[in-house]
């Protein structure tokens, strides 16, 4: 058993900047289950959302913020997250991550940054590191804390479980005291304890077929607040991005928004331009308006996509300011200077999660939650654009003035005795083909009954078969050695039960949630956040 003032799961930019603070107050340790750099944020595109300019204010940004969130977001933690923005980028600047800046002028201060727009914004305040922003952050805010040896990156480990005084003890109200944590190299699962567990594990959009999410995306932190008994809010608010490249040999390739915010235009394959007809914000309308329009023009047309164009800019521009998204798409033959981009909706953003307040504090004390994995209520029914990565960094700084007051180190909580995993006598997964089956099974039935599209039928047919699904792995869980494979799988399914139960329980449609049985928003009856909880 190690010990730790701090457990951090994840390393994506929450995950990253808790750490780097935290290490001035204590030990930490960062589990991921992979090689730290594949997460969400590297893949992160557009850009992070922050008022910078004199002609935008901080008013404007909480009012896009709540505008886009559909009457469900609480406005103090949108002010409180909004207005902290500036010195969180400025921490980010300190560590090294480079903005594009505009094009320098003649005096010797460095020049403005250069600020991107995107659907649902009415000012531009997308900072932005060309197309490729997350890749930016994610490296050198790793670079930071591989330099601090203050920190344990803990590389390929995998969180199986959160331990709760309550299963150890049966003492109530219950509290996190660490986690169990497979060591994927030695096949050990190590106890690793700790009074502030801190979960930033990203989101779940692997739990659809077409995502435009890495593979580490299968809801590994809500699952496990969820099996801890914790509170889990709005998981039926599933954003799927408009832009995903639709193509044979390119999965899961997202086409930045900061596109559409350059001036592209989404069109039918007749190249004449649709989303006028459906807002007259056009192709900047709030994403869940453009992928439900997208939707509709496909299912209309019997195509299989719809295209952005962006082809009425000039090529130089968009080589320079689009490099990443350019040459990607080059290698399938799609010369976006020349050529529309054939695009469809996707899974991209999980805007509920473990419910927190706007400190990332969970209901179970000794767990906080800080990003995707979260909600703290900022995204509402409907994330605004590049909200998540200002989200990410802000609340980790509350995070740890939070923990720090709540638990201050060296005056740690009664220690209880946390015994080894027990391993018991099982065998390695053999039948590693029923697994992959399960998990196709699932990805295919949340894109084919809990879409962007719902009707309270499809929902009761999912809830139907992943309860199936869900005993079935269960079995597997106990009677085979925990592998990757199998806890992501494990994961998976009770993450797309938690996105239908919560789906089924409102009744009524608002922001990224619609159903033909409830067209309407009903503010009377459903103004309110959908919590469960296992207790
Ligand atoms: C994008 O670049 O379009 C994604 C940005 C976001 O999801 O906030």
């Amino acid at each position: 058993m190690k010990t730790y003032d701090f457990i951090v799961i994840g390393s994506g930019i929450s995950g990253l900047s808790f750490a780097l603070r935290a290490a001035e107050h204590g030990s930490v340790a960062i589990v991921t289950k992979r090689a730290a750099a594949k997460t969400n944020t590297a893949w992160a595109q557009g850009g992070i959302s922050c008022v910078q300019d004199d002609g935008d204010s901080f008013d404007a940004h909480v009012e896009d913020t709540l505008k886009a969130g559909c009457g469900l977001c609480p406005e103090p933690v949108v002010r409180d997250i909004v207005t902290e923005g500036p010195p969180a980028i400025q921490e980010l600047i300190d560590w090294g991550v480079e903005f594009d800046r505009a094009k320098a002028g003649g005096s010797d201060s460095p020049p403005p940054l250069a600020l991107g727009k995107e659907g649902g914004h009415t000012a531009r305040r997308v900072l932005h590191h060309k197309d490729t922003t997350g890749r930016e952050i994610e490296t050198k805010l790793l670079e930071a804390v591989r330099a601090d040896d203050r920190i344990e990156m803990m590389e390929h480990h995998f969180a199986i479980d959160l331990i709760t005084t309550d299963k150890l003890a049966f003492t109530s109200p219950s509290r996190c005291v660490g986690i169990y944590a497979l060591d994927e190299e030695s096949g050990q699962v190590l106890t690793l304890r700790s009074d502030r567990v801190i979960l930033c594990t990203g989101g779940s959009g692997r739990v659809y077929l077409y995502t435009t999410n890495p593979s580490v995306a299968t809801g590994d932190g809500v699952a496990m607040a969820w099996r801890a008994g914790c509170e889990i809010a709005n998981m039926e608010f599933m954003q799927f991005h408009p832009t995903c490249l639709y193509h044979h040999e390119l999965k899961s390739f997202l086409i930045t928004e900061a596109m559409r915010g350059e001036g592209a235009e989404l069109v039918d394959r007749d190249g004449v331009a649709f989303m006028k007809k459906y807002d007259e914000r056009g192709s900047l309308a709030p994403r869940d308006i453009v992928a439900r329009a997208i939707d509709q023009e496909i299912k209309k047309t019997g195509g299989p996509c719809v295209f952005l164009d962006i082809t009425a800019k000039p090529a130089d521009f968009i080589k320079d300011r689009f490099p990443h998204i350019y040459e990607t798409c080059l290698t399938v033959g799609i010369d976006i200077t020349k050529d529309p981009i054939p695009v469809v909706p996707a899974a991209h953003y999980q805007c509920g999660g473990v419910k927190t307040d706007v400190n990332g504090a969970t209901s179970l004390p000794g767990l906080w939650a800080v990003g995707e994995v979260a909600c703290t209520g900022l995204h509402g029914a409907n994330r605004l654009a590049s909200n998540s990565l200002l989200e990410g960094v802000v609340v980790s700084r509350f995070s740890l003035t939070d923990c720090l007051e709540k638990r201050p180190i060296g005056n740690e909580a009664e220690r209880i005795d946390i015994p080894d995993w027990i391993t018991g006598d099982v065998t390695d997964v053999d039948e590693l083909v029923v697994v992959y089956h399960n998990w196709d099974e699932i990805r295919r039935l949340m894109g084919d009954y809990v879409s962007i599209v719902r009707t309270s039928k499809r929902l009761q047919r999912a809830a139907t078969r992943l309860r199936n699904l869900q005993r079935e792995v269960q079995e597997f869980y106990w009677n085979f050695r925990v592998s990757s494979e199998l806890l992501e799988l494990r994961n998976l399914v009770e993450v797309a039960s938690l996105i239908v139960d919560c789906a089924a329980r409102r009744h009524e449609s608002r922001g990224l949630h619609f159903t033909l049985d409830y067209p309407e928003r009903d503010d009377l009856h459903w103004q309110q956040d959908t919590v469960i909880s296992r207790k």
